[in-house]
């Protein structure tokens, strides 16, 4: 689906996938639950599901000539970091607005994980007091002009990388990826989990498996706590990027599926049974997901197994996006494990 499109290699190749054989025994197995680990996908910075966005972007920006990447996220995000590392990675510079998305607890919240790692590698880190919000916003656009005042050629990448005209390709690429592994591996996935805020990983998995009927069966799990703005980011990427992709079909409300039941008590604050989730994964299978993103898909997935969610003899593709190293901020929930 994505021949047509030049893709800029910043990750290993096609990334592992695992059966989470204790957590599937854990929760009755009557369920398996496997989990396709894009958090390990790069030696960038410790990876994630950015790198699989930008190898369709970093074309363009090369390409415009400019000399400077430009985007946003909260204090601790995620995305900022992978900018920070693909700028240091094909030498560009780097300004990024760090918003402040989270009400926190840490004192160090501020000076560890992915900001830290952001300013070792070289990043122009800017912080800034406004708060969530997945749209354009005023800070970014302020940071794009106060580059080109000072001499600089800006390539703007919106939070998350994910309204970029190329936003959603990646995801349509993993779908593809995961099509692949199931010929090896002998059997299809009934179902992928997927944590979403904005949007574009969720809207390039709907396009890449509504190619094989399985649109739907893409389970998003909100993690915005602003599940309306966020339900209707994924519609808008996934119908521009099935546009561009040439899917042959419409995506439609319907084809979006989002469960807005774990995202609470607000963007990157974990709740109990958050945390719960996060300590289950690491103790049963030694795998670290976080307190904003993959703590509350992991949370939602394994509610919905308990729930009875997915029928009997379901299997059910974990997608773990990465996310760790903004565990450093967040030393005071985990003080006791
Ligand atoms: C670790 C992690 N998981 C999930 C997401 C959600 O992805 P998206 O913003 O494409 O919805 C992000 C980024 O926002 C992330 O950094």
């Amino acid at each position: 689906m994505l021949e047509k499109f030049e893709r800029y290699p910043l990750t290993f190749g096609p990334t592992h996938i695992e059966k989470l054989q204790r957590l599937t025994d854990h929760l009755g197995g009557k369920v398996e639950i496997y989990a396709k680990r894009d958090d390990c996908n790069s030696g960038l910075a410790y990876g994630g599901n950015k790198l699989r966005k930008l190898e369709y972007i970093i074309p363009d920006a090369i390409a415009s000539g400019a000399d400077t990447l430009v985007s946003i996220g909260g204090v601790q995000s995620n995305h900022t970091r992978m900018i920070a590392a693909v700028a240091a990675k094909i030498g560009f510079k780097c300004r990024l607005v760090q918003e402040a998305w989270v009400p926190h607890e840490d004192a160090v919240y501020d000076r560890v994980g992915n900001i830290m790692l952001s300013r070792i590698m070289g990043a122009d880190v800017q912080m800034v007091d406004d708060g969530f919000d997945i749209g354009i916003r005023k800070s970014w656009e302020d940071a794009i002009a106060d580059v080109k005042t000072k001499g600089g050629k800006p390539y703007a990448i919106p939070a998350g990388a994910s309204v970029h005209p190329h936003g959603g390709l990646g995801y349509v690429g993993f779908a593809e990826e995961v099509r692949k592994q199931e010929e090896e591996l002998g059997f299809k996935f009934d179902y992928i989990v997927v944590c979403t805020v904005t949007g574009s990983t969720h809207a390039g998995m709907t396009v890449g498996f509504a190619k094989d009927g399985r649109a739907d069966k893409v389970i998003g799990i909100d993690a915005s706590f602003t599940p309306e703005q966020t339900r209707a980011q994924v519609l808008e990427i996934a119908k521009r990027t099935a546009d561009l992709v040439e899917l042959g079909r419409e995506i439609t409300a319907d084809d979006v599926v989002l469960i807005e039941d774990y995202a609470y008590p607000v963007y990157g604050v974990p709740s109990e049974e958050t945390k719960e989730a996060i300590r289950l994964v690491a103790r049963l299978e030694g795998m670290i997901t976080d307190p904003v993103y993959e703590g509350k898909s992991m949370q939602g997935m394994i509610d919905l197994v308990k729930k009875g969610f997915f029928p009997e003899g379901s299997k059910v593709l974990y997608a773990h996006l990465g996310g760790a190293p903004a565990l450093n901020g967040y030393g005071y929930a985990f003080r006791n494990g």
